[in-house]
């Protein structure tokens, strides 16, 4: 019974928004390349997936660190294998890249030498913040990153112990220019009870800019996006285009 419920909301948010494709800004669909994706096939299923939900632009985001030496290169050629194997699957989605980073010595290394990946040949970086702690420099390293041309996007921020102690701090994160990303897998209550409140809060109370699903695995589609699509629907109604369609697509022109 609760599946129908969820399946009947899922379809009336599609249709509600059929003339608004989403646009998710970080998910982890390139094959190979980090805890994604395993396999094309897994890859080709994730994005079928996701333009069945209703998304038509995917910027894939390979997570970045010091751990795995993940060049531009290799990252450009596994999206163009990706996005010529949609087109011969007939899957109607625009398929680009970018990159997570976490805080990290490549961060501020690729900062200070101008050659961050970017999200879509935007000028938007997504960053991760620690779980655990809040860099003291963080603030400094946004408004450096602004101050170089570049809009930082913070990736679920929802998840840092210290933000959910101190929300005053998100604000200040966009006060020195960051976008503030919620994402799905928050929203679906993966990590847990509290960072799921927070991620919901965060909508609620008008902070976040964006929402993306961080998509790992081709079933986060059915246990994840669609179920989050159905309770957006619920809360906001076409509201939540603001966050899935509207934000992202002014973002991506630098707006
Ligand atoms: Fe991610």
């Amino acid at each position: 019974m609760m599946a129908l419920i969820v399946l009947s909301n899922f379809k009336c948010l599609r249709d509600h928004m059929q003339s608004h494709l989403f646009y998710d800004l970080h998910l982890h669909l390139l094959p190979g390349l980090d805890d994604g994706a395993r396999s094309l096939e897994e890859s080709l299923a994730m994005a079928r997936g996701l333009a069945d939900s209703g998304f038509g632009f995917l910027a894939a985001t390979p997570h970045l660190n010091d751990s795995q030496l993940l060049d531009l290169k290799r990252i450009s050629e596994t999206q163009r294998l990706v996005s010529q194997a949609l087109d011969a699957q007939k899957i109607a989605l625009s398929l680009d890249f970018g990159g997570e980073y976490a805080y990290c010595a490549r961060l501020l290394s690729d900062l200070r030498n101008r050659s961050l990946v970017t999200l879509a040949g935007s000028n938007l970086v997504l960053m991760e913040l620690p779980e655990s702690f809040l860099p003291p420099q963080i603030c400094n390293v946004m408004f450096e990153c602004v101050q170089a041309g570049y809009r930082p996007v913070i990736a679920h921020p929802e998840r840092c112990e210290y933000v959910l102690k101190n929300s005053n701090k998100i604000q200040e994160l966009s006060e020195y220019g960051a976008a503030i990303q919620v994402s799905f897998r928050s929203l679906a209550g993966l990590f847990g009870r509290k960072i799921e409140r927070a991620a919901w809060r965060l909508l609620e109370e008008n902070t976040a800019d964006l929402l993306a699903t961080d998509a790992h695995r081709v079933e986060d589609i059915k246990h994840v996006v669609q179920p989050v699509l159905a309770r957006l629907q619920q809360h906001f109604g076409e509201a939540a285009n603001l966050w899935l369609s509207r934000n992202p697509q002014l973002l991506l022109k630098g707006a």
